[in-house]
């Protein structure tokens, strides 16, 4: 299957580093959008293990959030939080330019993060997880193939799965780069584990092309690669 990878049992980080490794490569300073959640735990722990072990360097990558929740910046369950504790923990790791869900305008904020990504000259790399919903980003159904950089309302189902970390206090709302932004990267990578991702992921490489399913969409991108374990691959059919 063109730009599926399925990870073997317990390679599924490695997997994950290994395309972005090739996404990177003979790239001077790779612009590169990082996603948060369970999902990525695994990639970032086998990039911080390669730059210690030197086969990867990461000090010239410029790194942006995709999103961030609609919560107090200090929340320990805020992607500002995640990233404190996968990304910068990686020797060299630049700073990741973020979201401020606290700014006092969100759309002038939103806007800020767009025109430095544009400035930058857009994502060398799109890493991305898979929502329960399909979501990409923060970019929940309902979501065009051109939605901009945006403050958005979550869908129940981000709440919920949110709720796993921040509990009574999960937010409604949250901040994204537009698929726009995204689907325009030179490479977007899409990963997800699991057995509770298998529905969505057959649902985002074999249904329809359409907002209902934002992850879709990637299909349509440069260049899409697709990283899977067996569980998150296992309705995929032959
Ligand atoms: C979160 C994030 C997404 C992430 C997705 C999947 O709410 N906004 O960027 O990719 O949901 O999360 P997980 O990897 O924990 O399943």
């Amino acid at each position: 299957m063109d730009g599926v990878r399925i990870a073997a049992p317990g390679d599924f980080g490695r997997t994950c580093l290994d395309a972005l490794l090739a996404a990177v490569e003979g790239i001077a300073r790779p612009v590169v959008g990082l996603p948060t959640g369970n999902t990525p735990v695994a990639l970032y722990e086998a990039l911080d293990a390669a730059v210690r072990n030197g086969r990867a360097d990461v000090s010239s990558w410029r790194p942006f959030a995709i999103d961030e929740y609609g919560g107090p910046r200090s929340h320990p369950c805020s992607n500002r939080a995640f990233f404190a504790r996968y990304w910068d923990a990686i020797p060299g790791a630049q700073p990741v330019e973020q979201f401020d869900p606290e700014a006092s305008d969100t759309t002038a904020d939103c806007r800020r993060m767009d025109e430095s990504v544009v400035r930058a000259g857009g994502l060398e790399v799109a890493l991305l997880g898979i929502g329960m919903n399909g979501h990409l980003a923060f970019n929940e159904p309902g979501s065009a193939p051109t939605s901009q950089t945006r403050r958005v309302d979550l869908h129940q189902s981000s709440i919920v799965s949110g709720a796993h970390c921040w509990g009574e206090a999960s937010p409604h709302w949250g901040v994204t780069l537009g698929l726009d932004r995204l689907l325009a990267a030179r490479t977007v990578i899409v990963m997800a584990n699991g057995e509770a991702k298998a529905a969505i992921v057959a649902a985002a490489l074999r249904g329809p092309l359409t907002p209902d399913c934002p992850a879709s969409f990637a299909r349509d991108a440069a260049r899409p690669v697709w990283v899977l374990d067996e569980a998150a691959a296992s309705l995929l059919g032959g």
